[in-house]
């Protein structure tokens, strides 16, 4: 990111409304979290709209966000069109409000939600895949892109029929594609998104170079193997090798684990600042979902399959985000403000323009919320986990203000010239 051309950076202002409707979408999906006892399932409508508000208004958001930047410095080339990037958000924030409304009120908004979110993702997609074909070298993260994008694809239109089932009475069976859409999206998408960004980001600000890569290329394989086996299972309706694919994605991520402990080891910046901490977190976090998740496929636990899934989406998926938008943020404001000083004024560090404070506030609150929650969830405390979810929403209200403070640095100092 930070060896990214002036030509193929994208524009400041293009990029902060992704950061910033995510932060806000976050802190709405945390308070959310407080109405939750631990009796929940994953098939509670009241949870898969949560779910929804959760994994688009926040997740998808700051990835697709992420991915304005991170897509040429991957791919080596410019964005096809870096302009398709006004349109997504906004169709994302409104289909994914639609779509919510919908699960949790009136069945008939489902469908249009659902359509309006197809759109925004094909808008992305279309981008991807055409600033793939101006590549001329196919290297492994090429390939990488592309099969995570043909996953969100896949996952997002099984998604869009089971929304037609609900709100338009299509003949789908949910029960039997609820759980492959979840495997494309979150495993498919999310989860191989996350692999192929780490590896790029972890060695950039830990500073860790020399290590060996062959675990993570190993991993991504299994990980591939495994999203497709699960698919072909569901297809063919084979409870084992749903099983056998369930096996094979934890023993992928295991693998991956393992990688990031070499890059963890190798690396030269010992600073314990926001973003180390919030990554020991968010690994924590997945080194214990990964023998949850274990037992839960194993015994078929619910209780201990739907604490697996907390550690997971709010322990992993969500530190390695938040964590980020502290070196993200700072990066893009000082490029969009500072980089044309360089040389005639002094200029601010990036790390000086980080909001200490708030950052350890924010990571301290939603830590302890997500810890507390997750053995609630475990033990089946009601008081506890909305306790916990009491926590992780004091956490939002300091990442959103954190956001906010880093988004406005320098900013009237600027206007005021
Ligand atoms: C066009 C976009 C999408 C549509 C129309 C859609 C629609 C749906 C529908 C209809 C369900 C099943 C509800 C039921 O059980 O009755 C569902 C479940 C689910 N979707 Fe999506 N989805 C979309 C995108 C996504 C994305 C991008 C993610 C993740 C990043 C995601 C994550 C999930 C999860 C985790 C569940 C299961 C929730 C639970 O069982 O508690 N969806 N989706």
């Amino acid at each position: 990111m930070f060896n990214v051309s002036r030509e193929f950076a994208p524009p400041f202002g293009l990029i902060a409304p992704y950061f910033v409707i995510g932060a806000i979408f976050y802190l709405i999906a945390s308070f959310v979290l407080m109405t939750f006892g631990t009796d929940i399932t994953h098939f509670d409508i009241g949870v898969v709209g949560w779910a929804h508000l959760f994994l688009l208004g926040f997740v998808m958001m700051i990835i697709f966000g992420a991915m304005a930047q991170l897509v040429p410095v991957v791919l080596e080339v410019g964005h096809f069109s870096v302009d398709f990037y006004y349109l997504i958000w906004p169709l994302l924030a409104l289909g994914t409000v639609l779509m919510v409304v919908g699960f949790w009120l009136t069945p008939g908004l489902l469908p249009y939600g659902g359509m309006m979110v197809l759109i925004s993702m094909l808008v992305f997609l279309t981008d991807t895949i055409l600033t793939l074909r101006k590549v001329e070298r196919i290297s492994l993260t090429v390939k990488t892109v592309a099969v995570t994008n043909a996953f969100l694809l896949l996952g997002i239109l099984v998604g869009f029929a089971m929304a037609l089932g609900i709100g338009a009475g299509v003949g789908i069976d949910i029960g039997k594609w609820l759980n492959a859409h979840i495997v494309l999206v979150l495993g498919g998408y999310v989860t191989l998104t996350i692999m192929g960004m780490s590896l790029i980001l972890l060695p950039m600000f830990g500073l860790s170079h020399g290590f060996d890569e062959r675990p993570i290329n190993l991993s991504f394989k299994i990980m591939v193997g495994g999203v497709l086996l699960y698919l072909a299972a569901t297809l063919f309706d084979s409870g084992d090798f749903r099983f056998l694919a369930l096996l094979t994605m934890i023993g992928a991520m295991g693998l991956y684990l393992y990688q990031i402990w070499l890059i963890y080891k190798t690396r030269a910046r010992k600073e314990a600042d926001i973003w180390f901490k919030s990554m020991v977190f968010g690994y924590g976090s997945l080194a214990l979902s990964l023998p949850l998740g274990f037992i839960g496929v194993m015994g078929g636990a619910e209780r201990v399959g739907l604490t697996a899934a907390w550690f997971l989406v709010m322990g992993f998926f969500t530190f390695l985000i938040n964590g980020h938008l502290y070196k993200i943020i700072p990066f893009l404001v000082w490029f969009e403000r500072y980089s044309p000083l360089v040389g005639k004024k002094k200029v601010p560090m990036l790390a000086d323009m980080v909001p200490k404070k708030m950052g350890e506030f924010q990571f301290w609150f939603s830590a302890g919320g997500v810890a507390i929650a997750g053995f609630a969830l475990l033990i089946g405390n009601d008081e506890m986990f909305k306790a916990g979810a009491a926590f992780i929403a004091t956490g939002a209200i300091f990442l959103v203000t954190s956001v906010n403070w880093m988004m406005k640095f320098g900013k009237e100092e600027m206007e005021n010239g």
